[in-house]
């Protein structure tokens, strides 16, 4: 029943928050992602736990440093068993491939498969006077397709983008690069603070391959339920 394409966000700071949700959830989701909050507050017991359930997970913890912290951070990771990392692409092409060179090298030192690396193009909550105001001064499109390109350049896996953005990032980058786009929300959902949003139908219609939705389950008050209705709609298309 599980569609691998749908990434639940654990966004909690406790594991009883957690093992509620993802017990509650059943195997309705195989898919979860842990981010900053939940993994700052109680640590890789977390990862573990979720693999001990068998489940997926993207360990969302979006490093940005030089190269060598960068790289040294991901290998740490992977002790971890998370399946997808990631990093910001604004840390740069040298740092993008040091980070992607690593982590294969590392994988094929100890014989294990290596996580996907994807790297963050401009954050969904983002809007275009925000992108404006922190310097960058091309448009919000053009400033995601450059760091999409620059990106695959590097080796790395895929982005991390708003859905907005995904069928031109599918232009620019081809099949083979795995798309991820947060800022989902089912049709009627509240926005909460993201800016540029889509409907799951919609992100996977614009080539996005897996979408990460929080909020809209999380806040549910019946997340089985709402969990079901997302899957049935992403099922419209394949
Ligand atoms: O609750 P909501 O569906 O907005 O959750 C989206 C999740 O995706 C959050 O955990 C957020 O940190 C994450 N995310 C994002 N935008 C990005 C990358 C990750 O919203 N560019």
């Amino acid at each position: 029943m599980a569609d691998e394409r749908l990434i639940v966000a654990l966004d909690f700071h406790t594991m009883d928050d957690v093992k509620n949700l993802v017990n509650e959830l059943g195997d309705s989701v195989n898919y979860y992602k842990v981010g900053m909050e939940l993994f700052y507050s109680v640590g890789a017991g977390v990862v573990e736990w979720l693999k001990a359930q068998d489940k997926k997970i993207f360990l969302d913890l979006k490093l940005h440093d030089i190269p060598n912290t960068v790289a040294g951070g991901l290998c740490s990771l992977m002790n971890l068993g998370a399946d997808i990392l990631n990093i910001h692409a604004s840390g740069g092409y040298t740092m993008m491939k040091t980070a992607a060179d690593s982590l294969r090298n590392e994988a094929a030192k100890r014989g294990i498969d290596c996580p996907k690396l994807v790297a963050i193009t401009v954050l969904t909550s983002i809007n275009d006077k925000e992108l404006s105001d922190v310097g960058f001064a091309a448009d919000m499109q053009s400033q995601v397709v450059r760091l999409a390109k620059l990106t695959k350049s590097a080796g790395v896996d895929g982005v991390v983008a708003s859905p907005q953005e995904a069928k031109l990032i599918r232009e620019n980058c081809g099949e083979d690069f795995m798309i991820i786009t947060p800022g989902v929300r089912p049709t009627g959902a509240n926005i909460n603070d993201q800016s540029r949003i889509a409907t799951p139908a919609a992100a996977l219609a614009n080539g996005a391959n897996k979408l990460v939705i929080g909020r809209p389950i999380r806040a549910a008050q019946n997340p089985r339920e709402a969990t079901l209705k997302i899957l049935e709609e992403m099922s419209s298309v394949q």
